[in-house]
């Protein structure tokens, strides 16, 4: 435990990585607003009365200003600006940059009225969060609806929850305990009472409950049979001779539209893909890939996505711009009927067929 966590009482309690910094930044930001209050208001009555017009005729003396105190009074509140730019940028850079590698990554979707997250092994739950102790989570969120927005105080973390995109969220649990989760965003009536738990675990308390809860399809194999039952696998062939370009390498890499623009294969372009095939054309290939709109959910969505992220080079690493046509099949064992298990997806062991809750 950190020894040096500011607890102040009216503060919820820092459960994560962000917290104490967070807290730090706006102590600062408090105290110095309230020197300068102070100052500014001393000062103002200190010349109210010492410059107060003292008879009826009297005709102040001409004051022709001061250098040095002028370039002082723009100086320093410069240099205290500029620092809490920068360290708010820092901040405000680390809380939403997520790390690429060992991390857990969560898919949270909201709802009018309810939080749903699905957990790497396909364990769902609803309104709740459980996370283990000390580890790296990421969440990747997206509404059905409106916007919300995914607010865990005592982590220190809020960010918007946006029909058509995905937004991301990380932190590291330091503490355990249950804290609140709240929506944060007006979104309609019942936006009070969209509130949850979220629960931080140690790890084998966490690792144990993932074993107690009715585990589902992991989000990937759920993934992979979309991809079969919506016949995606009739045209998207691995060898890049389908009616639509190969999916193998895909995910990460720079894609060569048809417009002659690139984008990045990431979770927004392969959603967008899905549900608008038209918006972005591969070079070489036509546009006449169907939409999906309205026929799958956006946690289906989110489970084609997440088959297809793994047969594609890991995010954050370096990937050789590609095109589809040239895309090199990948290695043997990882073809696209059997999908590389995401890493950091494996934090418990599977004990056991678990029931299925169908
Ligand atoms: Cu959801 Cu407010």
């Amino acid at each position: 435990m950190n020894p040096f966590l500011i607890q102040i009482p009216f503060f919820p309690e820092q459960a994560s990585n962000f917290a104490f910094e967070m807290d730090l930044f706006y102590i600062l930001l408090f105290a110095l607003t309230g020197f300068f209050t102070v100052l500014i208001g001393v000062a103002a009555v200190y010349f109210l009365v010492k410059y107060r017009r003292r008879s009826q005729g009297e005709v102040p003396e001409q004051i022709e200003g001061h250098l040095k105190l002028e370039i002082a009074w723009t100086v320093i509140p410069f240099v205290i600006s500029m620092f809490i730019f920068a360290w708010g940028a820092k901040l405000y850079y680390q809380m939403y940059t997520p790390p690429a590698t060992d991390v857990l990554e969560i898919f949270v979707t909201g709802k009018q009225w309810m939080w749903r997250a699905q957990h790497p092994d396909g364990q769902r739950e609803i309104n709740e969060l459980h996370v283990p102790l000390g580890r790296r989570v990421k969440l990747t969120m997206t509404s059905e609806d409106v916007i919300h927005s995914y607010y865990i105080p005592a982590f220190r973390t809020k960010t918007d929850v946006v029909p058509g995109r995905y937004t991301v969220s990380w932190f590291t649990p330091i503490k355990t305990g249950t804290y609140h989760l709240f929506c944060a965003e007006y979104c309609g009536t019942q936006h009070s009472g969209m509130i949850g738990k979220v629960t931080v675990m140690e790890v084998p308390d966490y690792q144990a409950w993932l074993r107690g809860v009715p585990r589902e399809k992991s989000p990937a194999e759920a993934g992979e049979q979309l991809f079969t039952s919506l016949a995606c696998v009739n045209c998207h062939l691995e060898n890049s001779k389908g009616r639509g370009p190969s999916l193998l390498n895909l995910f990460g890499t720079e894609v060569k539209l048809a417009n002659g623009a690139t984008v990045k294969a990431d979770e927004t372009y392969l959603r967008e893909s899905i549900l608008n095939p038209g918006a972005k054309t591969v070079a070489g290939y036509a546009n006449d890939m169907p939409t999906f709109q309205g026929l799958v959910t956006e946690e289906q969505v989110a489970m084609i996505i997440q088959y297809i992220k793994p047969i594609g080079p890991r995010q954050g690493e370096a990937a050789p711009a590609t095109t589809p046509a040239s895309a090199v099949p990948a290695p043997a064992e990882q073809g696209v009927g059997r999908p590389a298990p995401p890493q950091a997806a494996k934090p418990a062991a599977p004990q056991g067929e678990q029931p299925r809750q169908d």
